[in-house]
This record gives structure tokens, C-alpha cells and sequence, in this order.
């Protein structure tokens, strides 16, 4: 079989491109190792930046997410006694939406049919070959047949454990990588959310997040050593932590219910450089990793997608090679800023343990020079909403 384009995994990234290039009729096909079901199971976080929100409607998929996701203007850094509101829309005129990555997942694995963008669902060992040539091709096998798929691109979306990144011969590419010594334990309940923004709390005991998925379904973090099991933390010694984490006017407004989900993330920061080799592109969390504060995963994710759509548009409409040769640079030039805005935000509000009293002091005199500053607040803002494609 041959193919224009064939696009390793079918999370977010690899279905925003999907119907990016069917949009311009550019032939695709996506190969997903798992099950549509299993790949809507994973819970990740849900603020989209304009980038996002933006792929959404020129896609015309923009309309559940309209009509359910939440505009929000503001969000809350929390030092254990107050609020710090960084008024998002005020200081940058952008907002951002609450709308769950798996909502958005959904969205676009509904509209494959009718947008006549073919998904190969359980596609095991997919494997690249010739990617150093114009003429790469992938191979799989699909109900015990193994399948070839002839093309002149592939595009990796496979996720951080996937085979595209592992094709990059380790003598051209490069993993930039800071493991952190804690996990996030979240919690997703069917209650109504304790704020109408969201606010990240660094409490003497350690980090808490309160965030949301609806005005009835409400989605709690913890940092938790990496040591400690999810057996131990019952869902009211969750709930308890987070109402001292998030400060006394908060807690007065949690409301605890039992949880749908829950279980401990490790965090991870990582660059994967280039995320071009001759006929590969790499998009999303195959080539790189953010901690989840601060919420870039996915919409970093939708600006390598916005990059490599215009790459491959250059090349199959304009016969533009350049374009393919610039889209490693673009992509991380963003890439990087977002890394850093995330380490940022994870070093002022979670505790490490090498950290002492003088570490804690600095983090808590940067709580306060935020909340006296409009130029601190409008740098966070700026890259909260995320910086321009
Ligand atoms: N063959 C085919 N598909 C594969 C393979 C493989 N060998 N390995 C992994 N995949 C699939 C996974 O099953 C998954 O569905 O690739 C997909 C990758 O999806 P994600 O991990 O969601 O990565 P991405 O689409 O880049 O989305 C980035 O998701 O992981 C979060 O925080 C991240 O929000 C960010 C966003
Ligand atoms: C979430 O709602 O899951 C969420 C929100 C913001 C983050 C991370 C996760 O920074």
C-alpha cells in the first residue's frame, strides 16, 4: 500500500495532524498500536491554549468544545495562606479553556469517519524503515498479517515510549532530560470544583493543584514522594491533604466525593533534539516531555502539529523542501520555552529534597514579589495562554 503520509499513533497529536493533512488533501494513514477505548481510558490534563483551541476550528471540530469547555480569565498561584490571581485575560486579552484532553481526543476520533481519515486501530510492531531516504516505509502487523505501508513522510506520534524517536540513529539526535524525585497524585470526582479558576498551591507540606472538568466534575493533584503507593492514600486522606494544601478559604469550599480515578504520575522534563531525520518528523510527547504544571503537554503537542501541517504543506503544494528542512528549529524554538515556563513553575511550587529553609524562603519572597508585580504577573500570563506560533 502507499500512502502521502503515514502517522505513527493515534493520541492527540497524530489525530490533529490526521485531519489537518485529510483537510488538505493530503493522503494519510494513522497506525495505533492500541484500542480506540483504551486510548480515550488515559486521563491527562485539559487547559488549551489558543494554539489548540485554534487547530479545534479551523478543523470545524470546534463545536462540543464550545459549547462545553470553560473560558477561563485567570488562575490562581496559592502560597498555603492566600491567593495570587493572575488575571490572564488583563494582562495578555487572551483566555484559556478548560476542556479535557480525552473530551478533545474524542472529538476527533468521532469525526474520522466522516472526514475520510483512516486509523489502523491495534497495529502491532510498527516499525520504520529507509527513514534516511525519500522513500521510507513502515511495516505492522494487523491480525496476525504483517502489512507494509510505502510513503514519502513519516511522522512520529507515538508518545514518549514510542519506536519513531528510537529510528534517530544516536550519533544525529540528542535527549535533554531532568527526572524529578516526586509523582502527582491526582483525583477525579463528580463534584463541583472548590474555585471557579484553578490554583496551584506550594503549602509547607508540599504542592497541590485544584483543577476541574466541568462545573460538576472536578479533577485535585498532590506531589507525593515517588516512593509512596497509591494502596496508602484512601480517598479521604487525599481529600485532607488537599484542604490544608490549598489553604483554609479553598478547603472551605471542597467538596469530597469518591473517586472515578486515581493514581500517581511521575514528572519528567525532556527535549528530544532534532525532531527531524530525513523523512521523520517527530510531534508531541515523542519528542518531548513537560511536567504536567503549567499544562503544556498537549498544547505543545497542537504547535508541532501547527508546524508540521505547514511543513508538509509546503511540500506537497508549493514543492517547498525547505520547509521540511526548517520544521526542527520552529518547532523547538517553542518547544524550549515551554520546557522552561514548566520547570519554572514546578520549581516555585513544589518542595525538593535537597531544598532547605533558605529554598523555601526564596520561594516564598517569589510568591510575594508575583503578587506585588503586574510585570511578573503579565511574564506568567503571557506564557500561561502560550507564547505565539
Ligand atoms: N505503534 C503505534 N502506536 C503507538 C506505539 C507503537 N509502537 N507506541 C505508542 N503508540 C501510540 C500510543 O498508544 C498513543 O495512543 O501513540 C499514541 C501517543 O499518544 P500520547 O502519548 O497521548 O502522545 P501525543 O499524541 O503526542 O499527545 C501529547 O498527550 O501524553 C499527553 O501530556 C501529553 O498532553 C500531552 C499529549
Ligand atoms: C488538569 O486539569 O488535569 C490539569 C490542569 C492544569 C495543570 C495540570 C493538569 O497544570
Amino acid at each position: 500500500m502507499r500512502t502521502q503520509v503515514v502517522i505513527i499513533g493515534a493520541g492527540p497529536s497524530g489525530l490533529l495532524l490526521g485531519h489537518k493533512l485529510r483537510q488538505e488533501g493530503i493522503a494519510c494513514i494513522v497506525l495505533e498500536r492500541q484500542t480506540g477505548p483504551y486510548v480515550l481510558s488515559r486521563i491527562r490534563a485539559g487547559v488549551l491554549e489558543q494554539v489548540t483551541v485554534g487547530l479545534m476550528e479551523q478543523l470545524g471540530l470546534d463545536a462540543r468544545m464550545k459549547a462545553e469547555g470553560l473560558p477561563h480569565d485567570g488562575f490562581n498561584l496559592a502560597d498555603g495562606e492566600r491567593l495570587i490571581r493572575i488575571d490572564i485575560k488583563g494582562l495578555t486579552g487572551k483566555e484559556v479553556m478548560v476542556y479535557g484532553q480525552t473530551e478533545l481526543t474524542r472529538d476527533l476520533m468521532e469525526a474520522c469517519g466522516s472526514r475520510d481519515l483512516e486509523v489502523v486501530y491495534e497495529a502491532a510492531d510498527v516499525a520504520l524503515h529507509d527513514i534516511e531516504s525519500d522513500a521510507p516505509y513502515v511495516t505492522y502487523t494487523k491480525d496476525g498479517v504483517e502489512q507494509r505501508i510505502d510513503a514519502r513522510f513519516i511522522v512520529g506520534c507515538d508518545g514518549f515510549h514510542g519506536p519513531s524517536r528510537k529510528a534517530i540513529p544516536e550519533s544525529v539526535g540528542r535527549g535533554f532530560e531532568r527526572v524529578y524525585p516526586f509523582g502527582w497524585l491526582g483525583i477525579l470526582a463528580d463534584v463541583p470544583p472548590c474555585n471557579h479558576e484553578l490554583i496551584y498551591a506550594n503549602h509547607e507540606r508540599g504542592f497541590a493543584l485544584a483543577s476541574m472538568r466541568s462545573q460538576t466534575r472536578s479533577r485535585y493533584y498532590i506531589d507525593v514522594p515517588l516512593t509512596e503507593k497509591i494502596e496508602d492514600w484512601s480517598d479521604d486522606r487525599v481529600w485532607d491533604e488537599l484542604a490544608i494544601r490549598l489553604g483554609p478559604d479553598a478547603a472551605a469550599h471542597i467538596t469530597r466525593g469518591p473517586s472515578l480515578e486515581k493514581s500517581i504520575a511521575p514528572l519528567r522534563s525532556y527535549v528530544f533534539e532534532p525532531m527531524r531525520h530525513g523523512s521523520l518528523l517527530l510531534c508531541g510527547d515523542a519528542a518531548h516531555i513537560v511536567p504536567p504544571t503549567g499544562a503544556k503537554g498537549l498544547n505543545l503537542a497542537a504547535s508541532d502539529v501547527h508546524y508540521a501541517a505547514e511543513a508538509m504543506l509546503g511540500f506537497f503544494k508549493a514543492n517547498d523542501n525547505d520547509a521540511i528542512a526548517g520544521y526542527s528549529a520552529k518547532a523547538l524554538a517553542r518547544v524550549w520555552k515551554s520546557e522552561r515556563f514548566s520547570w519554572t513553575l514546578t520549581k516555585l511550587m513544589h518542595r525538593f529534597p535537597e531544598d532547605g529553609p533558605f529554598e523555601r524562603r526564596m520561594q516564598l519572597a517569589e510568591l510575594d514579589y508575583i503578587a506585588s508585580s503586574e510585570a511578573a504577573q503579565r511574564s506568567i500570563a503571557e506564557n500561561y495562554v502560550g507564547l505565539p506560533v
